[in-house]
């Protein structure tokens, strides 16, 4: 695991941004793990600049999202449809038969999950995968639990998920209390992973994922285990290692 410390939110940004755009360079079909949260914003806003000099393209890119609330719809402004195409897909040549997200709203979860699940495998594997963390140290809506999930599936919301997020919502009671999400094997499947993590408050976060022994009590420690994960983090972030 190559974790990188970086100055402040700016840097961590440009950075990740680099690595995503020397991955689209040399793989201009590839397929990218998009994710949402706060966390990669800036990151977005980098890639973005970058396509607007030409420096990258996404026309022939194919993105898999990692997760969505279920219940909320495409026009919800939560939504995370809505944030990717406000933060990324909306500024770029992104084509839109080619981003696939979790649909939140699919009368039957479990056959959407095998079916986006198996769609990611027929495209071939996520090349490079996306990722922030959660407080509690989730990936993806990945919860702690005692058990790593392999594929995608649906989960309830922790308490501290919905508190967390609470703060996209106008009250913690709007935050939906399910989500769809991959798997933990979903994510360990992508040949590169870059996660960013910015600020104080996932700090305590970061610790246990890179200190505490791997255990799914802590979801993002089992990327320790994988062989290709970059890990940027800003001076906040890293302050308890
Ligand atoms: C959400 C998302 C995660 C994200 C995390 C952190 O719950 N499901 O994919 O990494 O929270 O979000 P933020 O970057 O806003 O702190």
């Amino acid at each position: 695991m190559n974790v990188i410390i970086a100055e402040n939110y700016d840097l961590l940004s440009k950075k990740a941004a680099t690595i995503i755009a020397t991955e689209m360079n040399e793989k201009p079909d590839g397929i990218f793990g998009f994710a949402t949260g706060s966390s990669p914003v800036g990151t977005y806003k980098e890639l973005i600049k970058m396509y607007e000099e030409r420096i990258i393209d996404f026309s022939k890119i194919t993105s898999f999202n990692l997760d969505e609330y279920i219940g909320l719809n495409k026009e919800h402004d939560q939504s995370y449809y809505y944030f990717m195409h406000e933060n990324l897909f909306n500024h770029v040549n992104m084509r839109e038969e080619y981003c696939n997200i979790p649909n939140g709203m699919a009368d039957d979860m479990e056959a959407f999950c095998n079916e986006y699940e198996n769609e990611m495998q027929k495209a071939g594997g996520i090349d490079l995968q996306i990722l922030g963390i959660g407080p509690n140290g989730h990936i993806a809506f990945n919860e702690p639990t005692v058990y790593f999930p392999d594929k995608t599936h649906t989960v309830k919301l922790t308490d501290s998920t919905i508190e967390a997020n609470a703060r996209f919502f106008e009250n913690k009671d709007m935050v939906p209390k399910e989500a769809v999400t991959m798997g933990i094997g979903s994510i360990m499947r992508a040949k590169k992973i870059v996660m960013v993590v910015n600020g104080k408050g996932k700090a305590e976060a970061v610790r246990r994922m890179l200190k505490e022994d791997v255990n799914p009590n802590v979801p993002a420690s089992i990327l320790r285990y994988h062989p290709n994960v970059t890990v940027i983090l800003d001076k906040e972030a890293a302050s308890l290692l």
